[in-house]
């Protein structure tokens, strides 16, 4: 990681919407990893994107391959599963919604199902543990892989939604933006919110995709990710924000993420602006924490200072992110109840 939060951002309670799993591997757990498979060769600097670096999206995208290269067992995945889990925790965050593509790889003997399996093992486990923090899981379609595959992935979420105890919660649509198109994937997203499966989607993450964040924000979602060129300043379009606004839909904003991987030139332009002056629901997420190297804390730092947001406003962010969350309103209100309680002691 770069740089270490201010205390306030450390104390402050957060929710965290917006974490793919193997986008959020620390530094230290990837350490573990590479010890045990060495003959891969693999270095830090192909994992992560440090301070001041910047890559192309394409180049994000090698990063993630490399990645899946090292965690390929069931084993590895409880590992960084658990240890992100505990991160996050470590890091203020008291409601973190995980999002994870099952996959196959025949030669450990890791398939779908137990993959997500897996996930859902370690997010018990760490609630045996007792750490501090509420997970969920959403299931994510990789666009890549076609309109099969989602289908097949909607399935299994459906299979997990009705069997895991209420851990998993929904689906997430994400993968290279420029592969692929979501018309092909909107029977298998339909389908998915017919059963109940809440939708966070990709969208408008690279421009000119007009058409296809129109076909897709009809569904409608139940929050998007990113939204970077949503409006019209950024060729976006008034229609396309008015049915964000009509519905409701909150966005989530990943900051560094952003500017890491050139979608953004530079924070200051960052369309978190945009939404926030809207009055918008807009939840700070990190989006891939390993990765590009930050945490929760840093992310609502860098809001704070980039956009002249004082404690109380910060502070009413992160309260409101409650609302986002895809998890019953019961657990909304117990942690409603724990902002409350933490506020004296982080408000000063
Ligand atoms: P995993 O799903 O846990 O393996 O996390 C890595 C995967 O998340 C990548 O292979 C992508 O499919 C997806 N992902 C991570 N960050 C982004 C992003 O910024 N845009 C689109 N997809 C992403
Ligand atoms: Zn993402």
């Amino acid at each position: 990681m770069d740089n270490v939060a201010d205390d306030f951002y450390r104390e402050l309670p957060k929710v965290e919407l917006h974490a793919h799993l193997n986008g959020s591997v620390s530094f230290q757990t990837m350490e573990k990893v590479m010890k045990r498979k060495p003959h891969l060769n693999i270095e830090h600097h192909m994992t992560a994107i440090g301070k001041g670096q910047r890559r192309s999206l394409d180049e994000c995208f090698q990063v993630f391959k490399v990645i899946h290269q090292l965690v390929d067992t069931q084993e590895d995945i409880l590992m960084v599963a658990t240890d992100v889990i505990k991160e996050f925790a470590a890091d203020g965050v008291k409601y973190l919604e995980l999002r994870s593509t099952p996959r196959e790889e025949t030669k450990t003997g890791l398939n779908k199902k137990n993959y997500v399996e897996t996930v859902i093992g370690a997010i018990q486990q760490c609630k045996e543990e007792g750490v501090d923090i509420d997970v969920r899981f959403l299931v994510a379609i990789d666009r890549r892989n076609g309109s099969e595959v989602a289908m097949e992935t909607v399935k299994l979420a459906e299979d997990f939604m009705l069997s895991a105890d209420g851990l998993v919660v929904g689906l997430d649509l994400s993968g290279d933006p420029t592969v692929g198109h979501g018309k092909d994937l909107l029977p298998a997203l339909q389908r998915a919110k017919n059963g109940g499966l809440k939708l966070s989607l990709h969208l408008s993450e690279v421009a000119s995709q007009l058409e296809e964040s129109e076909l897709l924000l009809g569904l409608p979602p139940d929050r998007i990710g990113h939204g970077t060129f949503l409006h019209p300043d950024v060729g976006g379009s008034q229609s396309l924000v008015d049915k964000v606004t009509k519905n409701n839909i909150p966005i989530e904003l990943c900051l560094t993420s952003n500017i890491k991987g050139q979608t953004v030139p530079c924070y200051s332009q960052h369309h978190f602006k945009y939404w926030y002056q809207l009055g918008h629901p807009s939840v700070i997420c990190t989006d891939d924490k390993g990765v590009f190297s930050t945490d929760l804390s840093q992310e609502y730092q860098l809001a704070a200072a980039t956009f002249g947001l004082d404690q109380q406003a910060v502070w009413a962010l992160s309260k409101q992110a409650i609302d986002c969350i895809f998890a019953p309103e019961a657990l909304k209100q117990q942690l409603r109840q724990k902002w409350t309680e933490l506020q004296p002691r982080v408000l000063k």
